[in-house]
């Protein structure tokens, strides 16, 4: 039987630092259950003044290349809503950090939090036409909105990196979708802001018309119904999101009212690596893709998962795929638990001094200090050029104070 297109590998990367909901929820004078419960976050993880898009890009990517032979990959695609330059890709960087062949193809892509699965479907079509090819997508972001704002509690980092061949090891994509595109101003960063600006109501109503309208093209263009699911995967601003975005389905599907077992079967284990994490924007729903496969207890060999990816602004697709039979043996279960738990806990005022730092804006030169816990960092900028370098074991705090004492 002829296969589709789909993932030969997953990778995730999350900076070292995470600060807990419940703390930040005392100091901004919040009820922890509000940030717990109602937005369903626990922790999230802070980049240090060192880490970037780039730098966890490569470090998911190094994972996700481990054993694959690079000269087999046509491009490698960087999906980003933080970029760091407005001409050159992000991609460039990663291609020299990790050592990609002058022949693999490096570009970047945008549409807010979707700009990953455009890049998706473009891999898709692109090794379906060349079996004997791959495409790395890496999706990486820094979820940043304004101290003491309502979406601080659902800010994040962090970075996937999808190998898509057409000899796919733990995911096979079904070659129908339904997409949705409008014009709104519920998300979006001007390019004199660090922060993000969102209309956060606004944004969760058109969340779900996108995916009302996704769901409609992707049922006509598939003739599947939502019986022929058995997991679902949503983009994860935060993790309640997904469950109000469950229900909206279920309803115009005409299921009812879902029951608190049909939200644990169908999307608990997808929830679990962003509500401590936060959100990563174009990364976010492929981490909850990661945490769904490396968290459920159910072997899901042979089962059908619906995914929803919504990028502000906006445009969404509903599509799906078909977990491979030997997915289990392709996973990074204990080096992504082990990144998890190993992160050094902030203070808030520890969190408020990493948010606080900037590069320079004014063009002079400016060396970074040692905070990272990953392979890669940025070294500072020389000349107007970012400076990235690995990290060599001397380089590398080995302590938590140590890593926090010069920020
Ligand atoms: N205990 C339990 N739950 C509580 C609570 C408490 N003490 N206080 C409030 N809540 C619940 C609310 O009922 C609400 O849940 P509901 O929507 O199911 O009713 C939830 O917590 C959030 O409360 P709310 O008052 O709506 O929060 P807010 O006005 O501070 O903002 C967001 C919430 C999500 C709008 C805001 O965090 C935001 O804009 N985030 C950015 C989202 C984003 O990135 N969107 C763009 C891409 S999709």
């Amino acid at each position: 039987m002829k296969m589709n297109a789909g993932i030969e590998s997953l990778a995730f990367y999350t900076p070292g630092f995470s600060l807990g909901l419940e703390e930040l929820a005392r100091h901004r004078r919040q009820d922890p259950r509000k940030f717990v419960e109602g937005l369903g976050q626990h922790r999230m993880s802070v980049p240090p003044p060192d880490e970037d898009v780039v730098t966890m890009a490569a470090n998911a990517a190094v994972r996700a290349l481990d054993g694959v032979d690079t000269a087999s990959l046509d491009s490698i695609i960087f999906a980003t809503e933080s970029g760091i330059d407005q001409s050159k890709a992000a991609a460039i960087y990663v291609h020299q950090l990790i050592g990609l062949p002058t022949t693999c193809k490096a570009f970047e892509i945008k549409q807010a939090c979707c700009g990953s699965t455009a890049a998706l479907q473009m891999a898709q079509a692109l090794v379906t036409l060349r079996p004997d090819r791959r495409v790395l997508i890496v999706a990486s972001d820094v979820a940043r909105y304004g101290l003491g704002t309502p979406g601080e509690p659902t800010q994040g980092a962090g970075a996937m990196a999808i190998l898509v061949s057409a000899t796919p090891k733990l995911l096979s994509f079904d070659p129908e979708s339904g997409s949705y595109t409008e014009d709104v101003m519920d998300f979006w960063r001007p390019n004199y802001m660090d922060e993000a600006l969102v209309d956060g109501k606004y944004s969760i109503k058109i969340y779900l018309k996108a995916l009302s309208e996704s769901w409609k093209g992707y049922h006509a263009d598939s003739g599947r119904a939502f019986a022929d699911f058995t997991r679902f995967c949503y983009h994860l601003p935060f993790t309640r999101m997904a469950e109000k975005a469950h229900r909206h389905l279920a309803r115009i599907t005409g299921q009812g009212d879902l029951t608190e077992a049909d939200l644990e079967t169908h999307l608990r284990p997808s929830l679990r690596y962003n509500q401590v994490t936060g959100n990563s924007y174009t990364a976010s729903l492929y981490v909850g893709l990661t945490s769904l496969l490396e968290t459920d207890p159910a072997d899901l060999s042979g089962q059908r998962i619906g995914l929803f990816s919504y990028g502000s602004g906006c445009m969404a697709s509903y599509f799906s795929g078909v977990v491979l039979k030997d997915y289990r043996n392709q996973l990074r279960i204990d080096e992504h638990r082990r990144m998890l738990d190993d992160r050094i806990e902030l203070t808030v005022p520890e969190y408020e001094r990493f948010y606080e730092h900037r590069l320079p804006v004014t063009g002079e030169d400016y060396a970074t200090t040692v905070h990272t816990r990953g392979r890669f960092r940025l070294a500072g900028i020389h000349d107007h050029k970012r400076i990235y370098e690995q990290v060599t074991a001397t380089a590398v705090p080995v302590t938590p104070e140590a890593a926090l004492s010069s920020v």
